[in-house]
């Protein structure tokens, strides 16, 4: 039996602040190099022209890391894949630019990659111990920009079954964050201490949108108005109580999500289910999750933690997953801010 040749493709993210390299090799990852910004940290946010200038800064050492760690050099590249939205303008043009450059300097093909769809598809990365969800499945994507329950059909056949009306998830624990005095990104903080605390400690209650609609706009008010009563009555209510107040958030988000999950399998009958983006490294949701499999009896694809938040294995893995299927990209192609999880392109 004749091996088959190595496809080697580097994946880079940029769309938002975290500046990410890849390498993957016929499905398996080789490198993923990521570099936070910290500098936001101190805004309570993502300042946009920072993380510019920051995806600038690291975007040339971060790609020379991948290469090294994987342990080949540029020219055995067979494509180059990077993120061209949605994300923020100026975060997504330095990315798309460079990868413009360096598949015109190294003579390989482009492919552009859809950040939603690339959240779904590190679910096919190969990992040992890991097995990818079967077809069709409904992945709750949930992260700082999107909250989406997807109907995924094939690896790009994707449809919405239901949104955010207002705030992501991953903004209503960070603003939640952000009113306790954490800093940004809270949601990794809240998680950490929700951990020490009582769940059912505080009450809040959850918002009546459609069956597999969300909204969390109203959560983050009824959190910001019981903080501010409470820290009237007594000043030092948020740091005697932190630990609590972050378990009662959580568990209120999880069941939220859990809910719309339940109305996705009852409507869909679709019970393999999986979580995508940024907050699925939540470990409550996570735990949640799991026992779904004994509780509903449901299959759960839960992401390893590593391609969960903005990594560019994501991406390389779907950029393979389109270099098998010839759907290449041209030099005219631009940075696309507002994309669907839909769209093909
Ligand atoms: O997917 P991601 O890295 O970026 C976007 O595409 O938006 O998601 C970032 C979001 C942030 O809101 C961050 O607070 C949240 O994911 N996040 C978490 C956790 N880790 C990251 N939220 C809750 N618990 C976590 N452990
Ligand atoms: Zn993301």
């Amino acid at each position: 039996m004749t091996k088959s040749k190595p496809i080697y493709i580097l994946g880079i993210e940029s769309s938002c602040d975290d500046t990410s390299a890849a390498v993957i090799c016929n499905g398996k990852i080789l490198s993923n190099v990521v570099a936070n910004q910290e500098i936001h940290a101190s805004y309570g946010g993502v300042v946009p022209e920072l993380a510019s200038r920051a995806h600038q800064q690291n975007i040339v050492p971060v790609i020379d890391q991948a290469i090294q760690r994987a342990n080949i050099d540029k020219k055995d590249l067979n494509a180059i894949a990077f993120t061209r939205g949605p994300g923020l303008m100026g975060s997504l043009l330095v990315g798309t630019s460079f990868a413009k450059s360096l598949s015109l300097g190294l003579g390989i093909p482009l492919i552009s990659v859809n950040h939603m769809q690339g959240h779904i598809l590190a679910h096919f990365i190969e990992e040992e111990d890991y097995t990818a969800p079967p077809f069709p499945f409904i992945c709750l994507t949930i992260s700082g920009g999107h909250t989406q329950i997807v109907k995924v059909s094939n690896h790009f056949e994707m449809e919405i079954l239901g949104e955010t009306i207002d705030d992501a998830v991953g903004e209503a624990f960070d603003k939640s964050a952000k009113i306790l005095g954490l800093p940004y990104p809270g949601g990794p903080l809240v998680d950490k201490y929700a951990k020490l605390g009582n769940p059912k400690a505080y009450k809040f209650t959850k918002p009546k949108v459609g069956d597999l609609d969300f909204s969390f706009s109203g959560l983050k008010t009824a959190i910001l108005y019981f903080i501010q009563k409470q820290v009237k009555e007594n000043p030092e209510f948020i740091k005697e109580n932190l630990h609590d107040i972050c378990a009662s958030i959580q568990h209120t988000i999880v069941e939220i999500l859990m809910e719309k999950l339940k109305n996705a399998v009852r409507i869909t009958g679709i019970n393999h289910i999986a979580i995508a983006g940024g907050v699925s490294a939540n470990s409550g949701i996570r735990t949640v999750l799991k026992q779904a499999e004994q509780k509903y009896g449901w299959h759960t694809y839960i992401p390893k933690f590593e391609y969960t938040t903005d990594n560019a294995a994501m991406i390389a893995e779907a950029g393979y997953l389109k270099y098998l299927n010839n759907d290449f990209a041209t030099q005219s192609v631009s940075a696309t801010p507002r994309m669907n999880v839909c769209e093909k392109e």
